[in-house]
């Protein structure tokens, strides 16, 4: 199922990742890929997730140490952002497959790992609008089973 949303802040941007988040199921690992540029959202959306799963975190995009983790209210939120990584041997050494199986994993640059995202990945993309100032055009794919 495919939603699609057009945003013309961070707030609401936020807001609709918050509500994604609320309809995701809190005590089972799973993986939220996202797609996009720089600057386009992808931690606006982060933080969105955050306020839901993991309220007293303050998010910030891991670009330099990859992953940061958040305590959530029920499983820990994993935050990577992959843009420096080149391939299967950075993931493993960032020991990534082991967090797939222990929270709620949220990827901003996903296009750079392709081959790794679980095949039951949800997936968000987020684009800019005609004004590109401030209007996102956001996908929000969620797998269900
Ligand atoms: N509708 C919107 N949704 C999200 N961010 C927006 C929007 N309009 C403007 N912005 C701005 O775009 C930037 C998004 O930054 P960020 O979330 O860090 O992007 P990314 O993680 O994709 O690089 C912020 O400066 C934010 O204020
Ligand atoms: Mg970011």
């Amino acid at each position: 199922m495919k939603k699609i949303y057009k945003t013309t802040s961070p707030e609401e941007t936020e807001n609709i990742a918050r509500e994604f988040a609320n309809g995701l199921d809190k005590n089972t690992p799973q993986f939220i890929a996202m797609y996009g540029d720089l600057g386009v959202g992808k931690t606006a959306f982060v933080r969105g997730i955050a306020s839901k799963l993991a309220p007293e975190a303050r998010v910030k995009s891991p670009t330099y140490t990859v992953v940061n983790e958040y305590r959530g209210t029920n499983l820990p939120l994993y935050h990577f952002d992959v843009y420096r990584i080149e391939g299967e041997d950075d993931l493993y050494s960032i020991g990534f497959y082991e967090y797939l199986q222990k929270g709620i994993c949220v990827t901003e640059w996903s296009e750079n790992i392709e081959d790794a995202i679980p095949k039951n990945a949800h997936r968000v993309t987020i684009e800019r609008g005609e004004n590109p100032e401030n209007e996102r055009i956001i996908t929000i794919e969620e797998y269900k089973g």
